[in-house]
Order: C-alpha cells, then structure tokens, then sequence
C-alpha cells in the first residue's frame, strides 16, 4: 500500500445524493447544523467540500457557518480519511511499553506517515493521546474497537481483519 493524499473518496453524483438525502432529514433546523454534519461524515468519515455546500444549501444555512462549524469541531474532518481510522496512543504510559516500535511497524505495514491515509482509502492513521486503557498499554483503536498489550507482530492480523 502507498499513500496518495487526498486520492481517497471521490464526490460521486451517488454519495453527494446520499448527502442531500441525509441533509433533507434536517431541512428547516438549522440549529441541528452539528447533528446533520454528525450523520453526514458517517458516510465517508470526513466531510467534503462539495457535501458542505450540499448541506449548506439544504439547511439554509451560509456555506461559510457549515465550514465554520465543521472545522471548529475535533470530531469532524474536512480532510479525506479512511474507512476505518486508527487512532494510536502517543501518552507516556504507551510510549515507555513500546510504542514508539509499534508506531512505526504500523507505518511501516501501511505506507503512511502519521495523519496519512492509505492510498484504497482503507485506513487513517491518527496520533492521540491516552485513550483510557494504560493496564494494556500499548495500545490502539480501530474504529470503536481497541487493541493492548501491542507487539509490532500483532498488527499484521490484526489489520488484516479490516480488509
Ligand atoms: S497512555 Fe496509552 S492508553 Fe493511556
């Protein structure tokens, strides 16, 4: 796998349909920006440019307010991410049980750099902080789901249970 920023998730007519269908739930609520925003990155988990304005539109709302909202908000991306995200503790608890050896296996496996998506648009590698689970440190998650006690030989099997 290489990755090629930005090569994920085309808008096709489809998905920007898939928008406007989702969107229309929330037609003349504009104060459930957030939650329409929610629903819609839950397609492609980012949130296209071409889908704010979709969204923008739809809600009545300034295209400029949908950006603004949807960059303010950690749990949103307006960058291309992956259909499945990995999100790998970076805090020192992982870091003195190994981490730092995972981390870079992980990289290594799927030809990012951290932040970087894989170029079929499969994974998104995040680094976070302590995600709640130092007793298997260390760790990650895929998803909701989440992976300790992590030698750099477990990701191979474990990745591929995504594929
Ligand atoms: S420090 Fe990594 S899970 Fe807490």
């Amino acid at each position: 796998m290489t990755a090629v920023p930005g090569a994920a998730c085309q808008c096709d007519s489809d998905f920007l349909s898939q928008v406007e269908r989702i969107a229309s739930m929330y037609r003349g609520k504009p104060e459930d920006l957030v939650l329409a925003l929610h629903d819609v990155q839950a397609l492609r988990n980012y949130l296209p440019r071409e889908a704010l304005r979709v969204v923008a539109r739809v809600l009545d709302v300034p295209e400029s307010r949908v950006y603004g909202v949807a960059t303010f908000y950690s749990m949103f991306s307006t960058k291309p991410r992956g259909r499945h995200i990995i999100r790998i503790c970076e805090s020192a608890p992982c870091h003195v049980m190994g981490a730092k050896e995972v981390i870079d296996s992980l990289l290594d496996q799927l030809g990012v750099e951290m932040g970087g998506t894989t170029a079929d648009c499969l994974f998104t590698v995040e680094a976070t902080s302590c995600l709640g689970v130092c007793g298997v440190a260390p760790a990650l998650m895929i998803d909701d789901e989440v992976y300790g006690n992590l030698v750099p030989g477990d990701l191979f099997e474990i990745l591929e249970r995504y594929k």
